[in-house]
């Protein structure tokens, strides 16, 4: 019987639990990462909208095997105790001016990855807009604090604006694929925008 991705989400939740991870979003990094190679041990990497801080966890574990740092930010803290010693993490808003200064004195930055998403409201065209605003905000980070072949990772809620996004980022990497992970739940419109090997400017 073929296997659905709502059943798979949920024994992604159990393997996350025992695994000690706090959310099950850690298995779409783990495929984006097989598929993509976007991180190696010793990078540094900022993680935008990281709590409850899966998508750290095992960027500090499996990815960066202990070795590089990793600023993470979120308007709620970190789910994790203890914090890695690899991690340095900041709460608020990633794009308020007080937070951003804090990301610039700690970049640039080998890799992006950002799971941000806004606080859903139930209705598609408002959720869309706000994931594609925050999605921009991420790129636009990208486009200056991001070294030169460096590797970003953003997910944005599927709709109006993502072709826009797209080109954008065509136009600062050498590679740029959209990306659904099987972790994804099926009712889920989310997707990830990967671009490869940032161009000089
Ligand atoms: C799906 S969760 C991230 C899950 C995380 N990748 C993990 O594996 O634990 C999305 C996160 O984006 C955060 N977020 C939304 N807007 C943000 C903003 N402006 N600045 C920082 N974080 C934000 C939310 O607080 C939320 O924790």
């Amino acid at each position: 019987m073929a296997t659905s991705r709502r059943d798979r989400a949920d024994s992604y939740t159990k393997r996350a639990h025992k695994e000690g991870y706090p959310a099950r979003s850690v298995y779409k990094l783990e495929e984006i990462q097989n598929t993509f190679k976007l991180v190696k041990p010793g990078d540094s990497v900022l993680d935008v909208g990281a709590a409850p801080g899966s998508w750290t966890l095992f960027t500090h574990r499996v990815l960066l095997k202990e070795q590089g740092k990793i600023i993470a930010v979120d308007l709620n803290p970190l789910n994790l105790n203890p914090i890695p010693h690899t991690v340095t993490a900041f709460v608020g808003d990633a794009f308020s001016k007080d937070i951003r200064s804090k990301l610039v004195e700690n970049g640039p930055y080998d890799v992006i990855i950002s799971d941000v998403a806004p606080m859903t409201m139930g209705n598609r065209s408002v959720d869309t807009s706000r994931s594609e605003y925050l999605a921009s905000q991420v790129i636009y980070l990208a486009s200056e604090h991001l070294k030169v072949h460096g590797n970003l990772v953003v997910k944005v809620f599927q709709g109006g604006g993502q072709v826009e996004l797209i080109q954008t980022m065509r136009s600062m990497f050498a590679k740029v694929k959209p990306f659904k992970p099987k972790a994804c739940r099926d009712d889920s419109f989310e997707i990830y925008l990967v671009g490869l090997d940032k161009k000089e400017s």
